[in-house]
């Protein structure tokens, strides 16, 4: 199959494009490289550097690679930017998307993976309860909007269009190639100072001190794993959440991942940050029903550690 991925220079696309070559796949990732990096592409993946907001420059690539299936991970990916500008964060993910979405109208593409927001789609998650896929969406930050906005053209896509959906709302992704500089990405930030013992910051629940807030915490292997699914078509028209159905708080994580990697980091209490939902989790049921178990946290912390601990900063 020809595969398109947008985002492709990304932590998340970066993986998939690995894993769909490795499984005969052809290819072609479209990233403007604002968070991703060039060396994050595989050799065999054909790159083009392009904002997704042109959109007569991206149909021009559609129109020559002819893909028969897009995974859509192109995104401004923080919330806490998308509180701070959220015009920008439209811009780019509303705005950029339907730039994605026209592309594949235009070229009659079959297959469109979409990867969106379980951690932040569905607003709080009650304690002791998970979001299922049919949880009322009711997200509380304009990245959530976003996300949901996106949602709700897929059906006309499909309807008018011919472009079956796939929608992945993920939890909080980590694993490997993680920016841990960026202001997403709790895992590679903490495992980064980890491995120097360096201080971790504890962002509040409610109150500066407390034990953080809670979180649904997936392995990216098995994020790769639903978009292969979704690309090759086992999937069909389907919303999934992506999570483990594991509720972590954040110092529960900070003290997991010091004790991997055999850290002595001073947890440092901070204040709540805009923007955080006090608690996110997943039901995972129809993932594992469709895809396998989910990797447990330690063994894909382990695996984190590793590589960054490989890489040497
Ligand atoms: N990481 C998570 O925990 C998580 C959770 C839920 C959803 N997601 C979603 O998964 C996707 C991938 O996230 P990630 O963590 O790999 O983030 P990332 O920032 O590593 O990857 C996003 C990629 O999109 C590219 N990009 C941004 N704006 C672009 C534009 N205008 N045109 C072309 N390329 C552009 C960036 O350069 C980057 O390579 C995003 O859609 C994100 O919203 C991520």
């Amino acid at each position: 199959m020809r595969i398109l991925i947008t985002g492709g220079a990304g932590f998340i696309g970066s993986h998939v494009a690995e894993h769909a070559l490795a499984r005969g796949h052809e290819v072609l990732v479209l990233d403007d490289l604002s968070t991703g990096r060039r060396e994050n592409v595989p050799a065999a993946a054909e790159f083009v550097q392009l904002d997704m907001r042109r959109g007569d420059d991206v149909r021009a690539v559609f129109e020559r690679f002819l893909p028969d299936a897009v995974t859509h991970q192109a995104a401004q990916a923080s919330v806490a930017i998308s509180m701070r500008e959220p015009v920008r964060d439209a811009d780019i993910n509303v705005l950029g998307g339907l730039s994605v979405l026209e592309a594949c109208r235009a070229t009659g593409t079959k297959r469109f993976v979409f990867a969106s927001t379980g951690g932040a789609i569905y607003g709080e998650v009650q304690d002791g309860t998970r979001a299922d896929e049919l949880t009322a969406r009711a997200p509380l930050s304009p990245y959530g909007a976003a996300k949901l906005a996106i949602e709700g053209y897929l059906p006309t896509y499909q309807r008018h269009f011919g472009v079956t959906p796939t929608v992945l709302r993920y939890a909080n992704v980590y694993g490997p190639r993680q920016d841990p500089h960026g202001e997403a990405g709790v895992v590679a930030i903490f495992a980064e100072r980890a491995l120097r013992s360096a201080p971790m910051q504890i962002n509040a629940m409610r109150r500066q001190g407390d034990d953080g807030c809670i979180r649904d915490y997936v392995y990216v292997r098995d994020v790769v794993r639903a978009n292969v699914a979704a690309l090759e078509g086992t999937l069909g028209e389907a919303v999934l959440n992506v999570g483990s159905g594991v509720a972590t708080t954040t110092g529960e994580l900070a003290r997991a991942i010091c004790a991997a990697a055999g850290a002595t980091s001073a947890l440092v209490p901070s204040e709540v940050r805009a923007g955080d939902l006090e608690r996110s989790v997943l039901d995972p049921s129809r993932f594992e029903q469709a895809i396998g178990a989910v990797t447990p946290l330690a063994e894909g912390l382990a695996e984190t550690l590793h590589w960054f601990r490989a890489r040497g900063r």
